[in-house]
């Protein structure tokens, strides 16, 4: 009997330094975690300054020190103006870092100094216009095509003039025309009103530059019809492309007669916004379609 109890005492003794170890194990393991969870929240804290870029949705990290420097070299920027102008890349000279455009054959393709279109890029859907809206020859993308014609029927009937003299170009026709203007005016100036080939809207098919009938375009600020187009081309999809003073963000100079077609809605929109495409672009089209 006695040798039993001592038997059982001894088990008794064993179960219960195995129950210790195996409690002792889980409290310390509990407590690394503990460890691990107050650590945590001191590391990469933001700076109160990070906070004040990071705060907007088209914030990207990666861009951080660019923005502290743009904002030093323009002081008098809203935080927006300047995320949205560093993501434009509008603190590098143009036509560096260039990437190819992407949304291809979309209404929001976007294209500019900074992003360009391939050589063999012909969208899809071109349409020729017909001789009573354009001169001859003239193509656009179908559903652009058919909303600047409702556009100048409709204008005709408030008394408009309104007729496209250039649209669709294809990229080796935007060559020569850039390198004669080169050839004219020297590289400095030309870039200022004239695309390099691969880095023009015109090849979007997407674009069209209006005059009243057929009058010189460089007189189209002057006309009625102008003013026709600022207060009604957004209802037919298009927008005024490179408005007057916004040249720093457009990188071009103002032209009257350079409308873009984005769709009626989006047109709307960027109207309503008061933003040219590319600050448009930049803050509500590029992270959502890429
Ligand atoms: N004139 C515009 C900027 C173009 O060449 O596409
Ligand atoms: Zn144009």
């Amino acid at each position: 009997m006695k040798k039993i109890i001592i038997i059982l005492s001894s088990i008794i003794v064993i179960i219960f330094i195995i129950l210790m170890i195996f409690l002792f194990n889980t409290d310390s393991k509990d407590k690394d975690i503990d460890n691990i969870k107050e650590k945590k929240p001191t590391e990469n804290i933001p700076l109160e300054e990070d906070n004040k870029f990071s705060k907007l949705s088209y914030y990207k990290k990666e861009n951080l020190d660019r923005y502290k420097a743009y904002q030093d070299n323009n002081k008098d920027l809203s935080i927006e103006d300047i995320v949205t102008r560093v993501n434009l890349n509008l603190d590098k000279e143009f036509y560096t870092d260039t990437i190819p455009a992407t949304n291809l054959n979309t209404n929001y393709l976007f294209v500019n100094k900074f992003n360009y279109l391939d050589s063999n890029y012909i969208p899809n859907n071109l349409e020729l216009l017909d001789n009573s809206y354009a001169k001859s020859g003239i193509y656009l993308v179908k559903e652009a095509k058919d909303n600047i014609e409702k556009l100048i029927s409709d204008a005709k009937n408030d008394g408009m003039n309104i007729r496209v003299i250039s649209a669709y170009r294809s990229y080796t026709y935007q060559e020569n025309l850039y390198n004669n203007y080169v050839k004219s005016d020297g590289v400095e100036m030309a870039d200022t009103y004239s695309a390099r080939a691969g880095y023009s809207e015109h090849q979007t098919g997407l674009v069209v530059d209006v005059t009243r009938a057929f009058d010189d375009f460089n007189n189209f600020e002057n006309t009625n019809e102008y003013n026709w187009m600022l207060e009604n081309a957004h209802n037919y999809g298009f927008i005024l492309r490179y408005p007057k003073n916004k040249e720093k963000i457009t990188t071009y100079s103002f032209e009257a007669w350079h409308y873009r077609y984005v769709g009626i809605e989006l047109a709307q929109k960027i109207k309503a916004s008061s933003l040219t495409f590319d600050e448009y672009y930049a803050r509500y089209l590029e992270s959502d379609n890429n």
